[in-house]
Parts: structure tokens; C-alpha cells; sequence
């Protein structure tokens, strides 16, 4: 079912009863630290309301997707799935996928406050100050930053970490690594000394969100024409009055503007990054849009995911692992019986299934894991394991890791692409363009040749187990 809008989806985690209403929280860190409590307790979605010095009505929803529950309700999946039967589910449904093209609309409740020249105040929302140690208010997290290819012509949204800056009320900071998308697209106006048209929104419909997050959206494909897949129905968008970009026309708070050519002297961040650490403090690397036009709904509702340190995901299940996946069997690896990150959100750490079906089997998905693109932003560990082992759950994995792995096996593949975010990089390395770290394949399943003789693994057959738990349940399961 497509929700029309963010208010839709949020009606729809109420009635599953997912929803917690609170008021009175201060936008200055007591939002933050209440969605960080709540986050660590896996705990409901939270619509802030009656922030101190903001109208009633103004609102945050933040810890928006983390369930299986309100995961399957932005993925279109049934929320009785969990775990890796809706990673599957998932992957089943990206294989039908087809791109569905927005529709251009002549209006929309976006439009419902349309301000220009000096009646644009960023600071007229409530936007948190997440965490202490922030670098200031960010009122893009769940954003989409809209660009469009000057050559190409197609469209592109990322979600891209935006800031406001003090004494600027129509400025922001948008914060876009290399190789983003949109980042290749503003170095091709700037290399013509032209300004980037820009619009962003802050708070969509979720399925119309969830592609700007996702990398496995490529080069010159839309997330619009994902996003209409995913909702099964186009976008509905207005066309920007300054910009001409398409701009959901149901977003809560959306911006038009530009990212000027000239290099900028602003200091932006650190902020809470998706690995668990406050980073990229950095001078004149984050864009400055200079905000043109500022367009918001009655009681507007920001969507605000800032990271929480890990294993708090963003979503139930590891979206991007679906890609890691998609990306080996695309190397013609056959026999990937699952693959799972257990950072949710990163690649950091990807574990990989196989049912081996000929000598190098395993270590071939392993180097296809390690080398795919999708774990270009900041694969570390590659685990490859038998399909005997639940991949879900870390203790298993470490088991085969303990007792099938020959350590003189494992494969160090030196010097690949690191994520600009990698804790472990120093500022000097940060500096340059060449940004690599090296990546290590452990091999953890039992060698090929010897599958059939190898020590066969503790525990009841499976046919016995269930004649014991039909006999014996309720001393097993009590009520
Ligand atoms: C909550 C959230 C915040 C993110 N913040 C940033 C960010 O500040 N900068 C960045 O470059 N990528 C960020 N990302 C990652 C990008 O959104 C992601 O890589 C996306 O696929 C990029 O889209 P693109 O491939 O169209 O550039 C964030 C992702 C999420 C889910």
C-alpha cells in the first residue's frame, strides 16, 4: 500500500501500535537523547510535538523505521516476516523491479507556505541539536537532496546530512562525500563556473525516501523511478518554481536553491556517523545551498534519523546486504544461500552462505563480496560461511569462524576504497583523494574435499526433533 505522505505512514505505525507520542521535549538535545533511550530499548516510533519556543503542531518523528513491523510497511512487505525471511522477501521484490516515473502535478500540500527573499527562516522549525558533541542543528538527516545531471538530464536524491548555519536563516550545509552521486553532478556545474540548482526536502513519504539512502540505486537511474516502484504508483511532484527540479509534492518542508561555484570557508560537523563515532569536523568541504525559496505544510513534521551508535539500525533489517547479494550472484557466483550484515547499516562486516558446490567455491563468493561495489563504503570483513550456519546470528558465525576456518586461508586484499568515515583514517589521509584501507576474506566454511568426512556437528536430526518437540512440548515450551 503507498502512503500518500510521511502523516499517512505515521497513522499506519499507530494503529500497529508502534507509534509514542511525546510532548514538551526541548529541541536542544532532550529530542536527541530521548530518541537515543528509546532506540537502545528497540522501542516505538516518536513523534515529538509542543517543542518549547516552536508552535504546537510544528513536529519531529524520529526513530522512524527500526522494527520489522514499520520496516515492512516502507518496503511493502508483510509485517509478519522477520529477519532474514524479509531480507529474502526483499530481494524477491527487487528482482520484479521496473521504474515507475513520477507524475508532474500542478499543486500540493508542500505548497501550502511558499516564502521567498528575507521570509525565509530555516529556523522556524524545530530542528534538533542531536547530540552534545554535534557541530550544530541538523535539520537534514532524513532529507533528500534533488539534483539533476547537467548532461544526462535524469534526476537524482540522496540523503546527504544538512545543517543550519547561525545568523544565516536562508543558508544550509549539505555534507556530500565522494563518490556520491550528486557530488559527481555539482562538480560538472562547477567545473562550468555555474551555480547547482538544489532542492531538498526534510520529511516525505517514506517508500519515496528510502531510495535516496539506497546504493543500489546506480548512475543514471532515478530514485523517483525506484520510488514509484517501490510505492507501486508514481510520485506525485510539483515542478520547482526556481529550480524547475520535481519536488514531492506531499514533502512536509521542502527547499529550492543553489550551490554556488566559489569555495566556501565553512566549518561543518562532527556529527554522529553511521559507524558509531562523531566525525568530519572539515572547513569548506560541505555545500552551501543559498536557500531561494522555502515551501512547507501546515504543522510541518521534520523526519529526523540521526545514527545511533550501532546496533541501533536505521532499518529492521539490512537493506543494503539485498545489494552485496544481488552484486555476487551478478558475478556469476552461483549457490548464495544469504547474505547479511551484522552492522546493520554498514558493510563493515559482510557474512555470506554458500552451499559449495566445487573446490574454491567459497573463497571465489568471498573475493566477489569483497571487490562488489556495494561494499565500497567500507567493507573490512568478509565472512564466508556454510549454509548450515544462521547467518543472523553473530554467535554462529563466530562458532564457524572458531572451527572451520584454517587461519592460513584468509585472503588480505590490500589497498581498496575506504569510506571517507572510517574511523580509523587519520587526518592527513582524510586530506587526500586517495582514500584506501585494506580488506580481509576469511574463508569459515568446511574445505570442499572434505565435506563429507569432516566432524559432523553436535545435535538431534531434525526428523527426531520434531517427533521430540511434538511429544514432549510443553515440558519444552512451557505456556
Ligand atoms: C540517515 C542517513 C544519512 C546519511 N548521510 C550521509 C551524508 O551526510 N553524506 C553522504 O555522503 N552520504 C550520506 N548517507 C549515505 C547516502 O545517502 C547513500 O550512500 C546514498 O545511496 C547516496 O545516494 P547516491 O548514490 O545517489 O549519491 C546517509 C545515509 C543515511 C541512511
Amino acid at each position: 500500500m503507498a502512503f500518500a505522505d510521511l502523516r499517512e505512514f505515521i497513522a499506519a505505525a499507530d494503529e500497529l501500535g508502534e507509534l509514542r507520542r511525546v510532548d514538551a521535549a526541548h529541541w536542544n538535545l532532550e529530542i536527541g537523547a530521548i530518541t537515543e533511550l528509546v532506540a537502545e530499548r528497540k522501542g516505538p516510533a516518536l513523534l515529538f510535538d509542543r517543542i518549547p519556543d516552536y508552535p504546537a503542531g510544528y513536529r519531529v518523528l524520529a526513530h522512524p523505521f527500526a522494527s520489522t513491523k514499520r520496516t515492512a510497511l516502507v518496503l511493502g512487505l508483510s509485517p509478519q516476516l522477520t529477519g532474514f525471511e524479509m531480507l529474502k522477501a526483499w530481494r524477491q521484490r527487487l528482482r520484479q523491479f521496473k521504474p515507475v516515473s513520477p507524475r508532474e502535478v500542478s499543486s500540493g500540500p508542500v505548497m501550502e507556505n511558499t516564502l521567498t527573499g528575507n521570509k525565509i527562516d530555516l529556523f522556524k522549525f524545530p530542528t534538533p541539536k542531536w547530540h552534545e558533541e554535534d557541530g550544530g542543528r541538523y535539520l537534514g538527516t532524513g532529507c533528500a537532496v534533488i539534483t539533476r545531471d547537467p548532461d544526462e538530464g535524469w534526476v537524482n536524491l540522496g540523503t546527504y546530512r544538512c545543517t543550519l548555519v547561525d545568523g544565516e536563516p536562508d543558508r544550509i550545509l549539505v555534507k556530500i562525500n565522494p563518490p556520491r552521486h550528486a557530488r559527481a553532478m555539482i562538480a560538472k556545474y562547477h567545473a562550468r563556473r555555474q551555480p547547482c540548482p538544489v532542492a531538498i526536502t526534510f520529511g516525505q513519504d517514506p517508500a519515496t525516501w528510502m531510495p535516496a539512502t539506497y546504493s543500489g540505486v546506480p548512475w543514471g537511474a532515478s530514485e523517483y523511478d525506484f520510488a514509484g516502484w517501490l510505492r507501486s504508483e508514481p510520485v506525485e511532484v510539483i515542478k520547482g518554481e526556481v529550480t524547475g527540479l520535481p519536488i514531492p509534492a506531499t514533502a512536509e518542508i521542502a527547499i529550492e536553491g543553489e550551490i554556488p561555484a566559489a569555495a566556501n570557508q565553512y566549518v561543518e560537523g562532527p556529527f554522529s556517523e553511521w559507524l558509531g563515532y562523531f566525525a568530519d569536523k572539515t572547513k569548506g568541504d560541505a555545500f552551501v545551498v543559498n536557500v531561494k525559496s522555502l515551501l512547507h505544510r501546515n504543522d510541518p513534521i521534520i523526519l529526523g534519523t540521526p545514527w545511533i551508535k550501532p546496533p541501533a539500525p536505521l532499518f529492521a533489517i539490512p537493506v543494503q546486504a539485498g545489494v552485496v547479494w544481488e552484486q555476487i550472484e551478478g558475478a556469476g557466483i552461483a549457490g548464495v544461500a544469504g547474505v547479511w550484515t551484522p552492522i546493520f547499516d554498514s558493510p563493515f562486516i559482510i557474512v555470506v552462505a554458500v552451499k559449495q558446490a566445487y573446490p574454491g567455491h567459497a573463497k571465489q563468493a568471498g573475493l566477489a563480496a569483497v571487490s562488489c561495489r556495494a561494499a565500497n563504503s567500507g567493507a573490512r570483513f568478509v565472512i564466508v560461511v556454510d549454509d548450515d550456519v544462521d547467518i543472523t546470528n553473530f554467535e554462529e558465525v563466530f562458532w564457524a569462524v572458531a572451527t572451520r576456518c584454517d587461519v592460513n586461508t584468509i585472503e588480505i586484499v590490500k589497498n581498496m576504497i575506504a569510506a571517507r568515515t572510517d574511523p580509523t583514517l587519520t587526518a592527513e589521509e582524510r586530506q587526500t583523494n586517495e582514500i584506501l584501507r585494506s580488506r580481509i576474506v576469511i574463508d569459515a566454511c568446511r574445505p570442499y574435499a572434505r565435506l563429507n568426512d569432516f566432524p559432523r556437528v553436535v545435535g538431534i536430526s531434525a526428523e527426531y526433533r520434531k517427533t521430540m518437540m511434538d511429544k514432549w512440548r510443553r515440558s519444552i515450551e512451557p505456556e
